[in-house]
């Protein structure tokens, strides 16, 4: 583009906007600091692919992606699986009422085809509680998949309130709020390639819960 300002399709200037901004936290979160590099993940996440690759030889796997967090993970690990697979997507909100884990878990938005038959893996971003996934696990086996596993990126065993069956897991972390590669606080952040613990801001606290 030529010119100094950036417009958008219908000529508007780019320019910092007064929305963004009140989405936006009442303080900024605090102490950054960085958990696990880029390179790892992509180790991990190649790694991930290998064994789930194995695991399904001859198979067609149906991803099952949990919204918002698995966004990224799913995209990478979709991409190492070397098998013929499916995705469909599915929004599940753990925080609406902002505090750790009400419990009442919610879909917002739903698969678009049935699994029944189907092979399913649940790509989750983070098992923290525990209930996102008990939930969500229980509503897919009464669909009558022919098989349900579920891979999770992150693993925070000492937060966890009720036992989940993971199959498959990238990393266990600390009992930390973390965001980046999907993960968010606020919104924000989920585009960051590495994954960093940060501390909510204190008005946030125990919040700060995405999905
Ligand atoms: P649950 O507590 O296991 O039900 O986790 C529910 C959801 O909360 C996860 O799928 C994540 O999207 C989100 N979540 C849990 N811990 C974190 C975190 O440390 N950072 C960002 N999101 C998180
Ligand atoms: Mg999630």
């Amino acid at each position: 583009m030529t010119g100094s300002k950036q417009r958008d399709s219908q000529g508007k200037p780019l320019k910092p906007s007064a929305a963004a901004s009140a989405t936006g936290p009442p303080g900024e979160p605090s102490g950054f600091v960085p958990l696990i590099a880029e390179k790892t993940i992509k180790e991990k996440v190649e790694e991930l692919g290998r064994r789930i690759s194995e695991d399904y030889r001859g198979m067609h796997l149906h991803l099952v992606s949990l919204l918002k967090g698995a966004w990224v993970f799913t995209a990478d690990l979709a991409r190492q699986l070397q098998l013929e697979t499916s995705i469909d997507f599915m929004e599940v909100s753990s925080y609406a009422a902002a505090t750790r884990s009400s419990g009442r878990i919610e879909i917002v938005q739903d698969l678009q085809a049935s699994v029944r038959g189907l092979h399913v893996l649940v790509v989750e971003d983070i098992c923290d509680t525990g209930l996102t996934l008990n939930r969500v696990c229980g509503e897919l086996r009464r669909r009558e998949p022919e098989s349900l596993r579920v891979v999770s990126l992150l693993n925070k065993p000492d937060a966890r309130v009720e036992p989940v069956g993971l199959d498959y897991v990238g990393f266990e972390i600390p009992d930390k709020f973390v965001v980046g590669y999907g993960l968010d606080y606020r919104q924000r952040y989920r585009n960051l390639p590495s994954i960093s613990a940060i501390t909510p801001h204190e008005t946030d606290l125990p919040d700060g819960k995405g999905t």
